[in-house]
């Protein structure tokens, strides 16, 4: 495990990544558990297996199989990424932040970051998709933030700033798309925690105590990477499953669960997507 990349192991990995294609992606999308489907709407796209990208990391969880597709969607030269790795697998922060890393290397400005997650709030429901407007980052509070270690001050500054991490403008696009294609679409807090296990009942309660609206074990990494290195962000939960806040034997959280929501949830993300990748200006 490689506990700090440099920009010599992300200049390797761009390089490979644009000797395989002729396109010059300017649109990051990462798509989660169960949302990897909305990666074969990508046109012309310059299809690489994680597996075959230096240094790129290569998830082993279910429904993540690891795949870059660059090519168009909706008007908009895209690198949308079918899965990711997690923190939980073993991989450094370093590891699973490396491929926003390689977008901003590779010219990409705007990254849409996905996840599936448990819904907090009780008006919630499984298949809901939720704007994230803030998140707080339980996972970095206990020392795994991505920009631990030495910091490349050609990318971004040492302290940065994270007081509007996920992007007003992107936001109110999401929303105004929302309304007009009747999808709904709810808004919150996202916590990340590391996982694997998922939340007990008191975890739980602990969560909506502190202001979250939805749990899961991504993206903030992600999302802290990109604003670091000066990319603007929106993100999206897929609402997966339900947050049980009291003790109960007969109904667990899945990661089959997740799965199967996923298919509920494509339809509505790709059509969110759709909206936003339109309103913003054409890729040339
Ligand atoms: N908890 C944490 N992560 C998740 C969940 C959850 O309930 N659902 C999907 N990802």
């Amino acid at each position: 495990m490689t506990e700090f990349y440099s920009r010599k192991h992300w200049e390797e990995t761009a390089a490979f990544v644009q000797s395989r294609t002729d396109h010059h992606p300017e649109i990051g999308l990462v798509l989660g558990s169960g949302l990897g489907a909305a990666a074969e709407e990508v046109r012309d796209a310059d299809r690489i297996p994680y597996e075959e990208i230096p240094n790129w990391p290569v998830s082993t969880v279910e429904g993540h199989s690891g795949e870059l597709f660059i090519g168009r969607l909706h008007g908009q030269m895209m690198m949308a990424m079918r899965g990711r790795a997690h923190y939980y697998e073993g991989y450094s922060m370093s590891q699973v932040t490396l491929p926003i890393r390689v977008m901003q290397l590779l010219g990409v400005h705007t990254v849409i970051l996905t996840n599936a997650a448990g819904g907090l709030d009780p008006e919630m429901a499984a298949g809901d998709l939720m704007l994230i407007t803030d998140h707080i980052n339980l996972l970095g509070m206990t020392g795994a933030n991505p920009l631990r270690g030495p910091n490349d001050d050609s990318l971004g500054p040492r302290f940065p700033d994270m007081t509007q991490v996920y992007d007003t403008g992107l936001a109110a696009v999401a929303r105004q798309t929302a309304l007009e294609a009747g999808i709904p679409l709810r808004e919150g807090i996202y916590v990340a925690l590391a996982g694997p296990s998922f939340e007990t009942p008191a975890d739980l309660r602990f969560l909506r105590l502190m202001g979250a609206n939805a749990v899961g074990m991504s993206t903030v990494p992600e999302a802290i990477t990109a604003r670091h290195g000066g990319q603007r962000v929106m993100a999206v939960s897929g609402i997966s499953n339900i947050a049980k806040l009291e003790a109960d034997p007969s109904s667990e959280t899945t990661h089959a669960e997740v799965l199967e929501t996923g298919q509920v949830l494509v339809p509505r993300l790709l059509a969110l997507l759709r909206g936003v990748l339109l309103a913003l200006p054409a890729a040339s």
